[in-house]
């Protein structure tokens, strides 16, 4: 079984569809994690970002490694390196190149065969796992998700004002809305989970219960 969950940066996905995948027993996808790792390496390696031949080169010449919560390149857990500000402003070389995308969307329906996994990204219950049985679309308002970053940055110290993350936010959702292919879109067969007022433990609830009440209907 496929549980595809889609939506924006900062509504939480991550870490409720990783809790989530616990309490299922099913493994965990995080694609945006492969979208940054592919983005710190090039900027290791100084390839251009407007070079989509070197960059798809890049990608087939990768060994990357992920596991439900590391993610490796060689021997190296780049799991805290990918999420620096230079690799989250850089993504979106990658994120628009095809060639990569088409890649990175094979390497993802490759690691789901043959096991239960909850996936979650922009486009995997609409571009890479259209036939998902279970498809969560997540979401927050901006004011909330951007608020939410504010608090878990301003904890570590840091210089940013609310305005400056709402605003990087906005630019994040609009490139990843205006993206044509793999763009961040909400599937038809989705079920929409606003999270504003709920605590994570709540999204994590809400999210399971979805996915039971799918398993009892495959099953009827
Ligand atoms: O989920 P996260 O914020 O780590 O994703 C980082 C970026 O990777 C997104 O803003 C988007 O540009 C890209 N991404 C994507 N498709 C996915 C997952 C992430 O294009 N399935």
């Amino acid at each position: 079984m496929i549980v595809a969950i889609d939506g924006p940066a900062g509504a939480g996905k991550s870490s409720v569809a990783r809790a989530l995948a616990r309490r299922l027993n099913f493994r965990f996808l995080d694609t945006g994690a492969m979208y940054r790792a592919v983005t710190l390496a090039a900027l290791q390696r100084q390839v251009p970002l407007d070079d989509s031949y070197a960059l798809a080169e890049l990608v087939r010449s990768l060994k990357l490694r992920l596991t439900d919560d590391e993610i490796w390149l060689d021997d190296t857990n780049i799991s805290d390196l990918i999420r620096t500000p230079e690799v989250t402003r850089n993504i979106k070389h990658i994120a628009d190149n095809l060639q990569v995308r088409a890649q990175l969307s094979a390497l993802q329906r490759n690691i789901a065969e043959g096991g239960c996994i909850v996936t979650e990204g922009r486009d995997q219950g609409t571009a890479v796992f259209p036939q998902a049985e279970c498809k969560i679309f997540l979401t927050a308002s901006p004011e909330e998700r951007a608020r939410r970053r504010y608090e878990e940055l301003r904890s570590r110290g840091t210089p940013l004002t609310y305005d400056d993350i709402l605003a990087q936010q906005s630019e994040r959702d609009q490139q990843d809305a205006e993206r044509p292919v793999g763009g961040l879109r909400q599937a038809e067969d989705a079920c929409v989970v606003v999270s504003d007022e709920l605590t994570p433990a709540q999204v994590v609830d809400r999210m399971e219960e979805i996915v039971r009440e799918r398993i009892a209907l495959m099953k009827s």
